[in-house]
């Protein structure tokens, strides 16, 4: 769909992929929202992008349903919904306080949520259609050490949006659903604890720069990169909007293990597992 003049609402849009999104959708004609916990930033970046700002923590319901109210006052409707809002502390699992385990899943997942609860039913009652973009990873497809809490709830994203884009479909709904899974991004993700609430104070978790730790495995794109992806998925309607298409091994690598318990314990069981029948293994 034509994007012009269309009103996009994106949480975390004060910084990173969500001003990255933000500005591709500006850039596109759509009047843009930016819902954000970070006051002086989002102010910035609504100016910069000439975008309206709302304060809001997506972790809370009621913050979210304020912010649907807030968007349909001002523009009359919402065409697009990015949940992008996240954060992304690390911790081996068995360092994770449930403080930690609150602040992740209460913003990277119970965000989503939030955000889709909110705003589906004013998307479902757009004449015009509308698009859900939910924000999880690479690793809601894979995952590695330190991302025990983060993954949780970026799997969470993953399922969550496949089901939403299917019952949509099966629905004929004009509303679609995409879920960008981005690799290294260059943001300000390596201090979110400066978000971090004060009334969840125990932390096992720590801030990481992982651009640092100059893995080789890594390549890092700027947020405009991963803003492009998901306009260009809006478009087309691609329920997986990838910025590493380059990465498939790390997640061909997850899936062949898969492959690998089932064929074994398929065949102690006397089945045919059927991983030679059109499943890619
Ligand atoms: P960022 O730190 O630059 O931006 C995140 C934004 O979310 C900030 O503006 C922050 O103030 C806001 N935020 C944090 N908690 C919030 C809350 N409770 N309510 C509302 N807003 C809140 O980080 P980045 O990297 O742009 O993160 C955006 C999304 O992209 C996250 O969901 C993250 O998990 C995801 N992501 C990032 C990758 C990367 O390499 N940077 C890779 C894969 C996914």
């Amino acid at each position: 769909p034509d994007l012009d003049g269309k009103v996009a609402v994106v949480t975390g849009g004060a910084s990173g992929i969500g001003k990255g999104i933000a500005t591709r959708l500006a850039a596109e004609g759509a009047r843009v929202i930016i819902a954000d916990i970070q006051r002086d930033a989002m102010e910035a970046t609504a100016a910069e992008i000439g975008a309206l700002g709302v304060l809001t923590d997506v972790s809370d319901a009621q913050s979210v349903a304020d912010l649907a109210r807030a968007a349909v006052e001002a523009f009359g409707t919402v065409h697009v919904v990015c949940n992008n809002a996240g954060i992304g502390p690390l911790a081996p699992v068995a360092d994770l306080t449930l403080d930690d385990w609150r602040w992740m899943l209460g913003v990277n997942l119970w965000g989503v949520i939030h955000g889709v609860h909110a705003f589906l039913p004013i998307l479902k009652a757009n004449r015009e259609g509308g698009h859900i973009v939910n924000t999880a990873s690479m690793a809601g497809l894979v995952a590695g050490p330190r991302l025990g809490a983060y993954a949780a709830a970026k799997y969470g994203v993953v399922g969550l949006t496949e089901v939403l884009a299917a019952e949509l479909a099966a629905d004929g709904s004009r509303v679609g659903a995409s879920v960008l899974c981005p690799g290294t991004v260059r943001t300000s993700i390596g201090t979110s604890s400066r978000n971090r609430p004060a009334d969840l104070p125990d932390a096992g978790f720590k801030d990481v720069d992982i651009e640092l730790e100059d893995n080789p495995r890594y390549r890092w794109i700027y947020p405009d990169e991963a803003g492009s992806v998901v306009v260009r998925a809006i478009k087309r309607g691609d329920l997986y909007a990838l910025t590493h298409p380059d990465w498939y091994p790390m997640v061909a690598e997850r899936h062949a293990a898969i492959a690998a318990a089932f064929r074994e314990q398929a065949a102690e069981a006397g089945f045919d597992a059927g991983l030679d029948a059109g499943v890619d293994a």
